[in-house]
């Protein structure tokens, strides 16, 4: 086997830019550095009990041994439809309308196997969450980058993309609250994309992952909240975020019938379903009394507040997000990069911020700041910061 034996689709992937960091982060910890990681967006605080409970529960049933259904059981999609009804107003059928998913990544990445032919056009925002890019170019899509710019709101500015990209392209990716910019929006900007996406015969992609982990009254809204938003476009979400259930994979897509009976096929011939007592948690995970999910957003505004207030102090520009566990901000003085500035980070203080570049080219000049520390950590970090006087 040679280097040249990978399939271009491979090759074309863009090279990992975080592998730099990894590196460095091994090496800190090789020499015995206690390393804070304020990097991966993967909750700390524990799955709550009553769901750990029911998994127990339903794996010892042998019914739920067996091979699941492709589409997941219609108990665990009848769940996500009332939960939609509930929380958005948003009338789903789920026997047509909810397939379920392993965690939203599953269904964002092998949407483009059913709707994109080698060299078609995707609509990709930039700094992103880099599985709508990278999706697109395992289908053969060509990614066009959409700048997400801080004088826009980080928001694409739609009036900019071109007249015959517009035109070309099959899908729209999108993210609100937004990973990493920490942006959210509203429905005027939801109604303009339903506008864009009618015009231009575009499938918008909504991935609303952390609609749930929002601060200070903020309610964010679904995209199927918009008028005729169903008839353009479909919305991935998940337990990840909202109940810290990163590990156990389990997300769902719902929207357009006709999209999703595109994703469905693909699903049915690459995969056999979600284990179905994950599928029964998943179901008590949306009765899990909402005392616990607000407690542990408290405990994210807190963490906020703290890094956000503490990082002013030393004087960096860092604003305060209404939604998701991440501070975007841009690298103080005198960095110009943000790898550099990572590194250096790291370096001096054994603390790891993501570098924005690893989102996107319009990512550079900024670097991601993940909640998932107890407070005592997050201190900790500022005051090496502090004493390195970075
Ligand atoms: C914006 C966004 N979407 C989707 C995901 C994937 O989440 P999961 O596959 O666990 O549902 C993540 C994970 O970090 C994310 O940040």
């Amino acid at each position: 086997m040679t280097s040249n034996s990978y399939a271009d689709r491979i090759v074309e992937i863009p090279p990992y830019l975080f592998a730099e960091v990894d590196k460095e982060i091994e090496r800190k910890k090789a020499q015995g550095t206690d390393v804070i990681s304020l990097g991966i967006g993967d909750p700390d605080l524990p799955t709550p009990g009553n769901i750990v409970e029911k998994l127990c529960e339903a794996a010892r049933d042998p019914i739920n041994q067996k091979y699941p259904s492709y589409r997941g059981m219609l108990e665990f999609r009848t769940a996500v439809a009332l939960w939609y009804k509930r929380r958005f107003s948003v009338s789903l059928n789920p026997e047509g309308e909810v397939i379920t998913l392993m965690g939203s990544k599953d269904g964002i990445v092998h949407l483009p196997l059913a709707f994109v032919n080698p060299g078609d056009q995707v609509l990709v925002p930039d700094p992103a969450y880099p599985v709508y890019k990278i999706g697109t170019i395992l289908a053969g899509g060509k990614p066009a980058m959409m700048p997400l710019l801080e004088e826009n709101g980080f928001k694409p500015d739609l009036t900019k993309i071109d007249k015959k990209t517009a035109k070309k392209a099959k899908l729209m990716f999108l993210n609100y609250p937004n990973n990493p910019t920490a942006e959210v929006a509203g429905k005027e900007f939801f109604k303009e994309v339903v506008d864009f996406a009618e015009e231009n015969q575009v499938i918008v992609c909504h991935d609303n992952a952390y609609s749930e982990v929002t601060f200070d009254g903020y309610n964010a809204p679904s995209f199927l909240e918009i008028k005729n938003a169903k008839d353009i476009g479909i919305e991935f979400h998940s337990l990840s975020k909202t109940y810290s259930m990163t590990g156990w994979r389990l997300g769902w897509v719902v929207g357009n019938e006709e999209i999703l009976n595109g994703l469905g096929k693909v699903k049915e011939n690459v995969d056999s379903g979600v284990f179905q007592a994950v599928q029964w948690a998943g179901i008590e995970a949306f009765k899990t009394p909402q005392d616990i999910v607000k407690r542990n957003m408290k405990t994210l505004a807190e963490r906020r507040d703290l890094m956000a207030d503490s990082l002013n102090d030393l004087g960096w520009d860092v604003k305060k997000p209404i939604a998701t566990f991440y501070l975007w901000f841009k690298i103080p003085e005198p960095y110009k990069s943000s790898i550099e500035f990572s590194k250096e980070l790291l370096d001096k203080t054994g603390v790891v911020l993501t570098p924005g570049i690893g989102f996107g080219t319009y990512g550079e000049g900024y670097v991601r700041c993940s909640l998932t520390q107890p407070k005592e950590r997050l201190e900790e970090a500022v005051e090496r910061i502090e004493r390195a006087m970075i």
